[in-house]
């Protein structure tokens, strides 16, 4: 039989699918959210929930979402639609798609208003404005620049305009070189910086912030915000990883290369934490400080490091890669779907689509001056959007991928094209997409009601 191939291109190779699915989970979820979120939620058991979370739902529902992807070859409603009625099932499972865009053009506005803040300082660290800055210091530049819309403004319709540009080229060109090449270098620099942390009187508090445990300090919100988390983080639940997988090669190994995918991002996280805390604790500044934890503490370590300015001139450049390559499969759902479906032009398809996720963005970014009066559900609409979509969207829209997996698409189909060595491992899956993580998943919904 002849192989199936998407109409948008495919991978050069494994291992380029490799680098664009690590370039869409690594991003500001791992070194902005991470360690805000931890510190926010007390530290250790919230980590401890969220790397179970990675190994027993995360890395089992990455495996669903590729293989639907690769099997069907199309944009994930279309893929769903299509192996739903393959396996003599109802079209409507397409609607888990359609919710999926959604999440991705509501997590677009407010990430997108992420990465302006890392673009500014760019600038601002090379500058040398935050040279020798105190934790005040940095409390307060951070606060102004929060203040000031225009400025805000500025950076977030150029980050949109990057993203938009690489989303024109299509899925090889762009994408692959800048994942190649950044990726490394943000490791090596994550680890320059950890190296930092250990040199601070802060890294053992730091340390046993993130790896002691007390139960104690765990409530069902933080263990809720832990399983939001691991869907954020993957990228998953809402079609970003089934848009890439449609486009993986049929050789490669789906599950040896999701494990892979899941260890990298998981890393980058636990490394980023390991950089901030020690930071955080040596100058005596708050771990629950909230969104701006990272911006904060980074100024401060870089302002005393030796090379300082230019080490974190770097940084934050490689954080900005980071975002830029998440922020590109956020939109490809969507952008796929309109090629398909709605027969638009790539470069239209993804320019409307630009449009819509600006103007979202202004209000997120409003959120913390022009706007800061509106409210829903007692949060602003930045707080809002980050909330509802790491923690309800993904996750509901991950359990509808995991009871697609394991009980509408017909297992001859699952387990051909997952192909795993061990017959064992294959029901091994089967069952935890079946029913650990949608149980799991579940009662942690239900005891947040
Ligand atoms: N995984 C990305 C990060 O951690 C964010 C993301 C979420 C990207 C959902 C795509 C889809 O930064
Ligand atoms: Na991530």
């Amino acid at each position: 039989m002849q192989e199936k191939k998407s109409i948008h291109g495919s991978w050069a190779s494994r291992w380029v699918f490799i680098l664009a699915a690590t370039g869409s989970a690594v991003g500001l979820g791992n070194i902005w959210k991470f360690p805000y979120i931890t510190g926010e939620n007390g530290g250790g058991a919230f980590v401890l929930v969220y790397l179970l979370c990675i190994a027993l739902v995360g890395i089992p529902i990455m495996i669903g979402e590729v293989f639907i992807g690769r099997r069907a070859r199309q944009s994930p409603i279309n893929a769903l639609q299509d192996l739903a009625e393959e396996s003599g099932s109802s079209k409507h499972w397409g609607a888990i798609g359609f919710m999926g865009m959604l999440a991705g053009v509501l997590i677009f506005s407010f990430y997108s208003v992420v990465a302006g803040w890392v673009l500014q300082y760019i600038f601002s660290t090379a500058s040398g404005a935050l040279n020798g800055v105190s934790s005040e210091q940095a409390g307060t530049l951070f606060n102004e620049l929060l203040a000031d819309p225009t400025t805000l403004l500025m950076w977030h319709t150029l980050f949109t305009i990057m993203v938009v540009g690489v989303v024109i080229g299509g899925v090889n060109a762009g994408l692959e070189r800048a994942t190649r090449i950044m990726m490394p270098a943000l490791f090596v620099l994550l680890f320059v910086l950890f190296g930092y942390g250990m040199s601070t009187d802060g890294f053992a508090a730091g340390w046993s912030f993130m790896f002691d445990f007390d139960f104690s300090k765990l409530t069902w919100d933080a263990v809720l915000v832990a399983v939001g988390h691991s869907f954020f983080t993957l990228s998953l639940g809402m079609g970003s990883i089934m848009a890439y997988g449609s486009y993986m090669p049929k050789r490669a190994s789906i599950g040896s290369t999701v494990l892979a995918i899941g260890f990298l991002d998981t890393l980058v996280a636990l490394v980023a934490g390991l950089a901030i805390f020690p930071i955080i604790f040596s100058n005596g500044m708050d771990p629950a400080a909230g969104p701006g934890l990272m911006f904060i503490s980074l100024p401060v370590a870089f302002g005393q490091m030796a090379g300082g300015q230019f080490f974190g001139t770097l940084f934050f450049i490689l954080i900005g890669v980071a975002a830029w390559t998440s922020a590109i499969s956020l939109l490809e759902p969507t952008v796929a779907y309109l090629v398909e479906r709605v027969g638009m032009k790539r470069s239209s398809a993804t320019i409307s689509l630009g449009v819509v996720v600006w103007g979202m963005g202004i209000l997120c970014l409003g959120s913390f001056n022009f706007m800061s009066d509106v409210t829903l559900f007692g949060k602003n609409v930045f707080d809002f959007l980050d909330y509802i979509t790491a923690n309800i969207m993904l996750p509901l829209g991950g359990i509808m991928v995991a009871l697609f997996a394991g009980w509408v698409v017909k297992q001859k189909f699952s387990s051909d094209e997952i192909n795993l060595k061990s017959e064992a491992l294959f029901k091994l899956w089967v069952f935890v997409v079946k029913f650990i993580a949608p149980v799991a998943v579940g009662v942690v919904f239900i005891l947040n009601l």
